[in-house]
């Protein structure tokens, strides 16, 4: 479109008292009813945020400056941004948010800044972690979908820290790919591997989160956990994690991450796993029954949830590709 003939809104003399109005006029240009209504939400809490807390240009400044440092520090395998989402509880929200469960399903968590594209394809019983100070562990695991029924083919990504807390992206002479992988499941909704026993670990915290964390007297550790993400046509994208019973940090993760339903106890295989997956009776072993949910299932309960929310807000919306937009008819 050419930019001389879009119709903007006259306005001038803008105050405290008028210029959120004028900026949400200005946006409404935007013909994505979507985009508009994001942007106009934004502008709006943005707007009441500066007038609520009288905030000072010094404030106002130190918050740019903190927000460009976040940028630089970024790069292919640092992602300060995610870290500033999860350390403020963002992330977390938004997974509840687009990723509701039904009772019975696994729940979802952070993704955290450490997932990779990278991992390479293993098969059942494979090794991931070849880390040799690790607490060698067993982790046997079923895949099935609400009612009880195994799903086959589903790709599992899954990764881990180095038994000193580290990830494989965290060291600067790494050879490849180590503690991380991407599985299927089999015809009963099976999968297993050798890993290691996940440690507590912090977040990167030499950057200006972690300078935030500290401002805050906030520590930045996160309790042992292992990474899960599971894709399957049909079903909704689950990204999840299991963290480790009675670790330290399980009730002050920095990061927000923990539910109980994802915490998990380490147990030793004893004579029948020994036996079925020649490893030793007292080698360590994980168990865990993960559930997903079906795409229709997610988007049904996405929708009542936006309803219910927004109606207590007292806001008239309808749904448009599975998202809230204000209803003007
Ligand atoms: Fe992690």
């Amino acid at each position: 479109m050419d930019p001389s003939q879009v119709k903007i809104p006259p306005m001038k003399d803008l105050t405290v008292d008028n210029i959120t109005e004028n900026a949400i006029r200005m946006n409404s240009l935007c013909e994505d009813e979507r985009t508009r209504y994001v942007l106009e939400r934004l502008v709006t809490h943005l707007h009441d945020f500066a007038k609520e807390t009288r905030l000072s240009s010094n404030e106002w400044m130190t918050g740019l400056r903190f927000l460009t440092e976040v940028g630089k520090i970024c790069s292919d395998v640092r992602q300060e941004f995610i870290l500033l989402s999860d350390v403020l509880g963002l992330s977390i929200l938004v997974d509840s948010i687009d990723h509701p469960k039904p009772s019975g399903s696994t729940e979802g968590t952070v993704l955290g800044p450490f997932h990779t594209h990278e991992a390479e394809e293993m098969g059942q019983g494979d090794l991931m972690s070849h880390d040799k100070n690790g607490e060698p562990l067993l982790v046997v695991c079923t895949l099935k979908d609400t009612n009880g029924n195994p799903i086959e083919g589903v790709k599992i990504d899954i990764w881990e820290t180095d038994s000193s807390g580290h990830y494989d992206v965290q060291h600067p002479d790494r050879q490849g790919p180590d503690g991380r992988c991407i599985m299927r499941s089999d015809k009963d909704g099976i999968f297993w591997f050798n890993a290691i026993t996940p440690v507590p670990y912090p977040i990167p915290h030499d950057g200006p989160v972690g300078k935030l964390l500290k401002m805050l007297h906030r520590h930045p550790y996160r309790p042992a956990h292992m990474h899960f993400m599971f894709e399957k046509p049909g079903f909704d994208h689950l990204i999840t994690a299991l963290y480790l019973r009675n670790d330290p940090y399980e009730t002050s993760d920095a990061v927000f991450g923990v539910k109980d339903s994802l915490t998990v106890d380490i147990g030793k295989a004893g004579p029948e796993y020994a036996k079925k997956y020649n490893v030793s009776e007292d080698h360590a072993l994980l168990t865990y029954d993960f559930v997903l949910v079906s795409d229709a299932e997610t988007r049904a309960l996405r929708e009542k949830n936006s309803k219910i929310a927004l109606d207590k807000l007292g806001r008239k919306v309808k749904m448009v590709n599975g998202l809230p937009v204000p209803d003007l008819d």
